[in-house]
């Protein structure tokens, strides 16, 4: 049984899915089961780098920033996205990004608590804390 926004990943192609409707099925890629991509939390935060995305209130909207203190954006080892999430889980904004960009995330709404997530390539899928 799948959840709605949950993640999951190929362990062989590298293929990451996100469930849209939740269902009874298992994923499957490359003919075997898709591994759940945990969300690490705060909690989790290895020192010396940063993942767990940081959301700040704009005059209209949000700013999600990646980590406390900057995320590498390498070639190697980069945010992949960032995507705010509501609360009830009714809406979703992604924004995808590429190495040497800035990894941040601007949105204009009148939302005052949002969950935001991001995906780094090597160190998966973190997060906010106020959730
Ligand atoms: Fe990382």
């Amino acid at each position: 049984m799948t959840e709605r926004l949950e993640m999951y990943k190929c362990n062989v192609c590298g293929n990451i899915a996100e469930v849209i409707i939740s269902g009874k099925g298992e994923l499957v890629c490359c003919s075997q089961p898709m591994e759940k991509l945990k969300e690490h939390t705060n909690a989790e935060e290895m020192a010396g780098e940063k993942h767990v995305p940081v959301v700040e209130t704009t005059q209209d909207g949000i700013t999600v920033r990646v980590g406390s203190v900057a995320h590498p954006m390498e070639n190697e080892h980069y945010i992949m996205f960032i995507e705010v999430i509501s609360p009830d889980k009714r809406y979703v904004k992604r924004k995808y990004l590429y190495p040497h960009e800035e990894p941040v995330l601007n949105l204009k709404c009148s939302c005052d608590k949002v969950i935001a997530r991001e995906l780094c390539n090597i160190h998966g899928l973190w997060i906010s804390s106020d959730k």
